[in-house]
């Protein structure tokens, strides 16, 4: 794995689905002095994303990569991401699993944002089972992407309290709001000496 050091801005890539408010937040802090990243593309597998809006008014480069076939996609964006000399992805609201073999080839790090306190509620429909659940606290967790899902090294979490009238919606609104910040500070955090 190449080594992430050094003053030069990090490479970074950032893979969306849908409406890529993370990417948004992601993008705003890339331009800050004090960001050790830049961002230099945006993957979709969906050609009608709404966060790829936020690619076209930044001038950044995206590319709409169809997952029907996931290893030929796989291929394709292990090249493209080559090409553009990658160090770091960003999986922002992106909703397709990534392979063992792409995590394995892809030569340097890649990270999530993840709408739960992990490894509680990993996969889908967070909030729903965390007011099941009947949870005092949820919350986002950033982390490192390894071969099973929502299982990687924590890199930074934020909790958020669960009121008693939250709804599914509403905690999730909250915990967006807290995503945008959190995502920019673990970022900041890798890459601190
Ligand atoms: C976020 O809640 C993120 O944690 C989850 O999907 C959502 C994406 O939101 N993985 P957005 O596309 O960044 O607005």
């Amino acid at each position: 794995m190449k080594k992430l050091i050094g003053n030069k801005r990090k490479n970074t890539c950032i893979f969306i689905s849908g409406t890529g408010t993370n990417l948004k937040s992601l993008i705003k802090f890339s331009k800050k002095k004090i960001s050790p990243i830049s961002i230099n593309l945006v993957i979709s597998n969906k050609k009608n994303a709404k966060g790829l809006k936020y690619a076209d008014q930044n001038n950044i480069e995206k590319k709409i990569v169809n997952f029907n076939h996931k290893n030929i996609a796989e291929n394709k964006i292990l090249k493209i991401l080559k090409k553009k000399n990658i160090d770091l992805i960003c999986l922002a609201g992106f909703m397709k699993i990534l392979s063992k073999n792409f995590i394995r080839k892809f030569n340097g790090k890649i990270i999530n944002i993840h709408p739960s306190l992990l490894p509680k509620y990993k996969g889908l429909n967070t909030h729903e089972r965390a007011i099941e659940n009947e949870e005092k606290f949820s919350g986002c967790t950033v982390h490192e992407v390894n071969s099973k899902l929502d299982s990687g090294k924590i890199i930074l979490q934020e909790r958020v309290k669960i009121s008693s009238k939250e709804t599914p919606k509403s905690l999730a609104k909250k915990i967006l709001k807290v995503e945008h910040k959190v995502y920019p500070y673990a970022i900041k955090k890798i890459f601190s000496p």
